[in-house]
């Protein structure tokens, strides 16, 4: 099914930095369910703020089996839902809460030897998976190797030393700080493809042994390492990144081609299939995606990033066709079967039909 979203209710909110902090949602009973997830995925959080519908994705830091479901947000510089989010929230108070999705995933017994390479922020799906992995499997090893500017920046900080007391044997950390020297020279400077290359010819990491490479970060350190991995031998199927902003330089949204430009004009209907019931709209204007032009025709889709990296309005094309202004997240197999991702398919033929109830 598609996934939706449901109002939950704000149970606790603890401060992790001097910019970040985790809000934790009570998942009542009836919708158990509905939000049971993979470690690595990510809840879409929707508020009204200043009089503007906005929605973002915060990736779980809960383990599986709790009773609650914990996101962890960083406040960024003029980032209004995380601003929202920091400072106005309240335990008690009431969120709209998007069913769980993402495929960066590590299901518990995939990985023996897992290696998470997070930085900043991107520490928050490795909190539930470091976790989930560490609780649920007795042979998995986990290390971490985390990238801050200095140790008051570390996000979970407590929470990481507390699993490494418990999990002293299978659980390691290594802390690289960029703005506050450490005694060992390697755990200096950022996490990029040489700062990897360095710690795996030191031994403190073993990309061959590792069954299973998490990546979270910004985009260029993700490319960065994904290099890195792959010109030392390792397995493509071994490396899971989570991308939610772009490297830079990566391409620009494309312009309408003369197919979008002739159906446009035209007029493309539009058909949705979603949750078993069908809506239609018309298109005329060839710079709109299908998810731009259902929301003008109060057309609720599902989506969080709007960008192609999130994968929330993947759908497919069941009739017609239509063509992506950018693709960062479905795999080439899903293209060939014809899926799509609505915020940012434009029409190419005279009628579309895009369900999004085909999984
Ligand atoms: S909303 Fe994220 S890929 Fe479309």
């Amino acid at each position: 099914m598609a996934p939706k979203f449901h109002e939950l209710a704000i149970c606790k909110i603890e401060a992790l930095t001097d910019d970040a902090k985790t809000i934790s949602f009570q998942i009542p009973k009836g919708l158990k369910s509905d939000y049971a997830f993979t470690p690595g995925q990510y809840l879409t959080l929707r508020a009204d703020v200043d009089g503007k519908d906005v929605r973002r994705s915060y990736s779980i830091s809960s383990p599986l089996g709790g009773r609650e479901l914990t996101v962890g947000i960083r406040k960024v510089d003029d980032g209004v839902f995380s601003s929202f989010a920091t400072n106005s929230l309240q335990v008690g108070q009431s969120l709209q809460v998007m069913t769980p999705e993402g495929r960066f995933t590590a299901k518990v017994g995939a990985s023996k030897q897992a290696l998470l390479i997070a930085a900043g922020s991107g520490i928050t799906p490795m909190m539930s998976i470091a976790q989930s992995l560490l609780e649920g499997d007795d042979e998995a090893n986990v290390t971490l190797v985390y990238g801050n500017r200095e140790t008051k920046s570390i996000m979970f900080r407590e929470q990481l030393e507390f699993l490494k007391d418990r999990f002293m044997d299978r659980f390691t950390i290594i802390h690289i700080l960029s703005r506050e020297d450490q005694d060992i020279p390697i755990l200096n400077g950022r996490i990029d493809g040489n700062k990897i290359k360095a710690l795996n010819n030191a031994s403190a990491i073993d990309l061959a042994a590792a069954d299973g490479i998490y990546i979270c970060g910004p985009g260029e350190m993700i490319e960065a390492i994904r290099a890195t991995c792959e010109e030392m031998g390792v397995a493509k199927s071994n490396v899971h990144f989570e991308l939610f902003t772009p490297a830079d330089g990566q391409e620009p949204r494309k312009a309408p081609t003369k197919e979008m430009l002739e159906a446009a004009e035209q007029g493309v209907s539009v058909e949705i299939i979603l949750d078993g019931s069908r809506r239609s709209f018309k298109l005329t204007d060839a710079n709109e995606t299908v998810l731009e032009a259902a929301n003008r025709h109060g057309l609720e889709l599902p989506f969080s990033c709007k960008g192609g990296m999130c994968c929330t309005c993947r759908c497919k094309v069941a009739n017609g066709s239509a063509e992506m202004a950018v693709n960062y997240s479905l795999e080439p197999w899903e293209i060939e079967a014809g899926f799509t991702l609505a915020c940012q398919a434009r029409p190419t033929s005279d009628n579309l039909t895009l369900d999004f109830d085909e999984l």
